[in-house]
């Protein structure tokens, strides 16, 4: 069952230009130990989906009617974006959903120790006393992997590493036992090789707590390492998604496929990297029809740039929104 159901979210900002899409008809569903990834390229609506599941989002966004966000927990069902004062937005903000960020040093403020704050965070969100959520907090440091744990307790952000920063707040994050863990490129600051130990962590924590993960990059490495399935955006859109391994090996949208074949292959090195044509559209001039058609390879003159593609089935669980793909995947 799933913990986490997004509908039909659909938001735009009002901006002096006027009114900006940023997500359109994006509906996704995470389950207990699963992790989605989140993939595309910048300003294709991967933060401010991540941020409407916490209600996050400035007071200048507009969620349309028909937008919903559900979590299912034991509790009871949560309608997230019905929820209005600060008191019931707790359960969203660190108790039932955590997320953490790509730069550590936001999530911490500079003048209070670590400690300090991830017990104040435990004694909001929980009935623990405070000696029991200072235990907590050194254990949850010695779980992602931080040496001298009682010490790192009593530091402050700007005395810890840049991966020790990012494990810290990824123990901040877990310590509440979130049911929904989002975490928006919280690897792109980190060199490789503290990369993968963090990705590591956070799978085993996953199955460990049953948790559901939005996980955001733009970086398909990273997806292929720590998703099960993911949903590609683009200009607002989920265009493809189904498994990981699917998508990556047999990706249909032309979006998809561009982005793979802008990666370099580790067989074929010598070849040249081919990146997709063209420009990222400004939200401002947002394409009618197929959002992806000014840069598609496979564009249908008289459909892609009026109609918008409904999404089809073409694995199990595997489902593109293209014109030019059939049933099978596979373009014709
Ligand atoms: N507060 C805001 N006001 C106006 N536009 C915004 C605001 N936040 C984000 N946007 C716009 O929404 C779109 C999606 O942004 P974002 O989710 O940050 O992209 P991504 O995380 O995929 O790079 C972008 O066009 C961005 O400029
Ligand atoms: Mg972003």
């Amino acid at each position: 069952m799933s913990l986490l159901k997004v509908d039909n979210l659909n938001l735009q900002f009002r901006t002096d230009e006027g009114l900006i899409t940023a997500v359109e008809n994006v509906s996704f569903e995470i389950g207990a130990g699963e992790v989605l990834g989140l993939v595309g390229g910048s300003g294709s609506g991967k933060s401010v989906t991540a941020k409407s599941l916490m209600q996050l989002n400035p007071s200048n966004s507009v969620y349309s009617p028909e937008s919903s966000i559900k979590l299912e927990l034991e509790e009871g069902g949560v309608d997230v974006l019905s929820l209005k004062n600060p008191r019931e937005l707790v359960i969203v903000r660190g108790g039932a959903v955590s997320m953490i960020f790509q730069e550590p040093m936001a999530s911490f403020a500079p003048a209070l120790t670590i400690g300090y704050q991830m017990v104040e965070q435990l004694l909001i969100h929980t009935s623990m006393s405070k000696r029991a959520a200072a235990s907590l907090s050194v254990e949850m440091l010695e779980r992602v992997g931080i040496s001298d744990a009682g010490k790192r307790f009593h530091q402050y952000a700007f005395e810890l590493s840049g991966g020790m920063r990012q494990r810290a707040m990824i123990a901040m994050a877990l310590s509440t036992k979130p049911k929904v863990l989002i975490a928006d490129e919280p690897t792109t600051a980190l060199d490789v090789t503290i990369q993968a130990q963090v990705l590591d962590l956070m799978k085993d924590l996953v199955k460990e707590f049953g948790m559901a993960i939005l996980f955001i990059t733009h970086d398909l490495g990273v997806i292929a390492q720590v998703a099960d399935r993911v949903a590609v955006m683009y200009l607002g859109r989920i265009v493809e998604s189904g498994p990981v391994r699917e998508v990556l090996h047999s990706p249909s949208h032309p979006y998809t496929k561009g982005l793979l074949n802008a990666l370099p292959k580790l067989d074929a090195l010598d070849e040249p990297l081919t990146p997709i044509p063209g420009d990222i559209p400004s939200p401002l001039e947002r394409p009618p029809g197929c959002v992806f058609h000014t840069r598609c390879p496979e564009v249908l003159a008289d459909r892609c740039d009026s109609s918008i593609p409904q999404r089809t089935n073409v694995g199990k669980d595997h489902s593109v929104s293209c014109f030019a793909v059939d049933s099978t995947g596979k373009t014709a």
